[in-house]
């Protein structure tokens, strides 16, 4: 079975398995998307209401930000592939609760398990402090944490801020953009590291 069959199978096994309770209030869910060989795999937060609306993550403003970011480093959409921690759009945008969070992990464990790319980058606090609760985004952005996890064989990690926070703020937005041109190097990094 390809990458991709398995992760058709693991989104149509959680469609029905998945007990996060905002499925009552999402029009649908929303799983993680691209591509299924990708050495990147993004990680946001949760859907907002375009992402609702056509079952997809990152269509709204910050998945086009997020596409501007991707060609400075020469990246298209269909290099990488992307998912949020939680797959149901929160009511009004709020922020996930952990309850909601944990509902989903497995979900995505399950995701980045399948593809098990070079590196993982989390786009802004909440994906990354599923991973790492005790970091705060204002002091990891932009540098290369290195962990393992039961479950996952990725073990490089990527933290940027969110690119709908950065997006009407100016000096976040000059941060973000300089942390996203480290991707390159990030992964050349990580690929010396892998040799030694
Ligand atoms: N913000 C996120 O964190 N995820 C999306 O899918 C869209 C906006």
């Amino acid at each position: 079975m390809t990458k991709e069959q398995k992760l058709e199978n693991i989104h149509k096994k959680w469609f029905e398995k998945c007990e996060c309770r905002l499925k009552k209030t999402a029009k649908q869910p929303v799983p993680g998307d691209g591509n299924a060989e990708a050495e990147i795999v993004f990680i946001g937060e949760a859907p907002g209401r375009s992402e609702d609306e056509q079952g997809r993550p990152f269509v709204g403003s910050a998945g086009k930000f997020l596409a501007e970011m991707l060609s400075i480093i020469n990246l298209k959409r269909e290099d990488i592939y992307i998912t949020n921690i939680v797959k149901y759009r929160p009511p009004n945008n709020r922020d996930p609760l952990p309850e909601e969070k944990s509902a989903c992990r497995e979900w995505l464990l399950e995701e980045l398990k399948t593809i098990s790319p070079k590196v993982i980058i989390f786009l802004g606090r909440h994906a990354m402090n599923n991973f790492f609760p005790d970091l705060q985004i204002s002091q990891a952005h932009g540098k290369l944490l290195i962990k393992s996890f039961a479950g996952i064989s990725t073990k490089y990690f990527f933290p940027l801020y969110h690119p709908a926070a950065a997006l009407y703020d100016g000096s976040m937005r000059e941060v973000l953009i300089e942390d996203f041109k480290k991707i390159p190097k990030v992964l050349k990094e990580i690929e010396k590291h892998q040799v030694k």
